[in-house]
């Protein structure tokens, strides 16, 4: 992997700022991201408990750990979205360790050494096959340490492929005095096939005149099951799995032996 090449996420500040941009620290502190974990993160009793985040966008979950005292890590393939993680620490005063890595490069830069490993916000459909899928999973498993435990949090792609919606529409956001109207138009090929999301987003200013950003990213959804075969081939128990085909989104903790 090149990581000199422009990566899907290179672009995509406009839409992580107007999300994220002006969040409190308690607010971030307290982010939803942290009681959702709250259990696991208290079962790691040692004085440090080291965690890498090895998809962390801007950085926001990165720091909302480190402000709650964990040692944190953040990589992420995107040099642009870990710019933002470094600028976004610095506004937050807290300390992160960054770097521009692909998760097939962790291995090589990190000994097994993290209590957790999250892979979330749906990072992991970014792997664009199956083969792909299951070394980039494998690398995670590598650099945890022993009863180590692996995040993956996915959207429930059967369930968005059956509906087939060719359009997610989101709550308008108010961000430094302008409104923004984010909308996903999905342009899917099945389950393991390349597919691809537009992401439109209307920023409205004062006067009512509108501009428009937009990007597209490639990702290749696959099924629940096929996710925790790989999980368990990679010799992790799984301690814990919130999908349902109802819900939209689910996560499993998976630990290393
Ligand atoms: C949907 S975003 C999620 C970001 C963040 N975890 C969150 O919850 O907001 C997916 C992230 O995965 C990163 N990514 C995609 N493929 C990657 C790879 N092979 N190695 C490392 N990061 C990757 C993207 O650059 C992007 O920042």
């Amino acid at each position: 992997m090149n990581n000199d090449e422009k990566q899907d996420y290179d672009k995509m500040n406009w839409l992580y700022n107007a999300f994220y941009g002006d969040m409190e620290t308690e607010q971030l502190q307290q982010l939803e991201f942290i009681e959702n974990h709250k259990n696991l993160l208290q079962s790691y009793t040692d004085k440090e408990v080291y965690i890498l985040d090895s998809a962390c966008g801007n950085g926001v979950k990165a720091i909302a750990l480190a402000l709650n005292g964990y040692n944190v890590t953040a990589t992420d393939i995107s040099s642009e979205m870990v710019k933002f993680a470094n600028e976004f620490s610095k506004k937050y005063n807290v300390s992160i360790s960054t770097d521009v890595k692909s998760w097939s490069e962790l291995p090589s830069v990190f000994e097994p050494q993290f209590d957790i490993v999250f892979n979330i916000g749906n990072s992991i459909v970014h792997s664009p096959n199956a083969v792909t899928r299951e070394n980039d999973i494998s690398s995670l498993v590598q650099v945890l340490k022993r009863k180590g435990t692996l995040v993956i949090e996915t959207r429930n792609w059967e369930k968005i492929l059956a509906e087939n919606k060719r359009f997610t529409v989101y709550d308008k956001i108010s961000y430094l005095d302008k409104e923004y109207i984010p909308m996903y138009h999905w342009k899917f090929n099945g389950i393991e096939q390349e597919s691809e999301v537009e992401i439109l987003f209307q920023e409205i200013w004062k006067d009512n005149h509108v501009e428009l950003y937009e990007n597209s990213l490639s990702f290749t959804p696959f099924t629940h099951m096929s996710l925790l075969d790989i999980m368990k081939k990679l010799g992790l128990d799984i301690i814990k799995d919130t999908f349902h085909k109802e819900c939209d989104w689910y996560l499993i903790y998976g630990r290393k032996a």
